[in-house]
């Protein structure tokens, strides 16, 4: 079906087209970096392109401004005030996305169809609906041509990496890349987020406190996704409340992100404050955004788990084996006690049978900040150590949570909540569960 001219349609292009001059001074940014050149000014002025920009090379900055060894400080705090205000897309053009995505007759499949969008995604934007039954209804439905644009993207984040592995020589993010581009490409796919929205529902089915939006399969496509409206607010509206209600959150998040994790093997990838909402006094976590899942081989948990236990052990063979199987490479002693100072500072709060906080007079923002410093100054002696794809997600995760639990001041024995998390861990228990709920929902797994 060809489409008429369409001015809209037009904006859209031109912004893909600014992502590409983006990508293109930021690599000019880069190179002034590598000539000496002040690197806070530096990463403003790259903030600065950025913000003109409206495409998904916004998402790529953020993920990146949430994994603290992978960016310098100057380049993640500016990028961390970069806000996706993506410009919406129009009436007109919504229907002729919408007929697209569902047929001529699209919009007499809804009770009714709200115009504007209630929402920002990265990819598209959400319009609130309702159904025939009288459900409120959330449509996330992608803007055109964003394929190519996240490849462009994944090219200049290709580029960056490799410039500042040869700046800064600590971190090899070669395997990093592959893993963001895989998460980013599956992103595009919302039939596959259906799928995964359908696991998350199986995972936590026995925590009733815990929400999920639930698909509407006759209503969605690869471009649309339909689903069931959740409310509710937002981290930051609950920090105020009194300790227990904040307790209380911060013990629901650990359930989500950790409960998943050792029991099945998946983490839900994007620990972001938009992807999760509070409701009923903070007595219910609503779960959003399944764009970004990873699904983990089940001996990479025996890693995770095997690195739990070294730690609590103080047995460096078993720490040592653990770092194997996550897939770090030429394992040599001064690597091991590089790694371990990670290690422990990641798995700190959970190795510690006690009520505590996460960690004690460290903004949310910085948290894990200082402790990558020193890492990377010692992994910079060593040459540059590859990062193991694994890694980047389960690292993400810790991190974004440990950020929640800051800002929530959360004071709760982790370590306890942890041991019961996998207590009674087996690897071939936790597959034979993975492969049955991957199976069920319709996914492959690449284990
Ligand atoms: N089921 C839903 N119910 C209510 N709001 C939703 C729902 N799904 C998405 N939203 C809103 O839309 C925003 C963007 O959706 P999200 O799935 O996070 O997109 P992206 O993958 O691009 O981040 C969310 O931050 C949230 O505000
Ligand atoms: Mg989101």
């Amino acid at each position: 079906m060809s489409e008429p001219p369409d001015p809209e349609r037009n904006r859209i292009s031109a912004r893909i087209g600014r992502v590409a001059r983006v990508g293109a001074n930021m690599s000019s940014a880069v190179g002034a970096r590598v000539m000496g050149r002040d690197e806070a000014a530096l990463a403003r002025a790259l903030r600065e392109a950025l913000g003109r920009s409206k495409g998904p090379l916004m998402k790529v900055a953020q993920l990146l401004s949430t994994i603290p060894d992978l960016l310098p400080q100057a380049y993640a705090e500016e990028f961390r005030k970069l806000q996706a205000h993506a410009p919406a897309m129009g009436w007109p053009f919504v229907q002729r996305r919408m007929r697209a995505e569902l047929g001529d007759d699209w919009e007499s499949r809804f009770a009714s169809f709200e115009h504007e969008a209630a929402a920002a995604a990265s990819l598209g934007q959400v319009h609130r609906a309702v159904a025939h039954d009288g459900r409120a209804l959330a449509c996330k439905l992608q803007y055109p041509d964003m394929a190519s644009a996240v490849e462009a993207d994944l090219g200049q984040l290709k580029l960056l990496l490799g410039l500042f592995k040869s700046m800064d020589g600590s971190i090899d993010s070669s395997e990093a890349v592959l893993e963001v581009g895989e998460r980013l490409r599956e992103e595009l796919d919302y039939a596959r987020e259906l799928k995964h929205m359908r696991l998350f529902a199986l995972m936590l089915a026995d925590e009733p406190r815990i929400r999920t939006p639930e698909p509407i399969d006759a209503l969605s496509t690869k471009r649309l996704l339909t689903m069931t409206w959740l409310d509710g607010r937002g981290l930051m509206h609950w920090l105020a409340e009194p300790q227990e209600t904040r307790n209380r959150i911060a013990e629901l998040l650990f359930k989500a992100w950790w409960g998943p994790m050792t029991h099945y093997g998946v983490i839900h990838g994007d620990p972001h404050l938009g992807n999760y909402a509070l409701t009923d006094n903070a007595e219910r976590l609503h779960l959003l955004d399944f764009g970004c899942v990873r699904i983990f081989p089940p001996r990479f948990l025996d890693g995770v788990v095997g690195l739990y236990r070294g730690l609590k052990a103080a047995d460096r063979d078993q720490i040592a084996h653990a770092y194997e199987i996550w897939g770090f490479k030429n394992l040599s002693p001064p690597l091991i006690e590089a790694l371990t100072m990670w290690a422990r500072f990641i798995y700190g709060p959970l190795l510690d049978d006690r009520v505590r906080t996460i960690a004690d007079d460290v903004p949310p923002a910085e948290y894990g900040r200082r402790e990558a410093f020193e890492v990377r100054k010692r992994l910079k002696t060593l040459g540059p150590v590859l990062i193991p794809r694994e890694f980047v997600f389960m690292d993400r995760a810790a991190i974004g949570l440990g950020a929640a639990f800051l800002h929530l001041r959360a004071e709760l024995n982790f370590g306890r909540m942890f041991a019961e998390s996998v207590a009674g861990f087996s690897t071939e228990a936790m597959a034979a569960r993975q492969a049955e709920a991957v199976a069920r929902v319709g996914l492959a797994t690449d284990a």
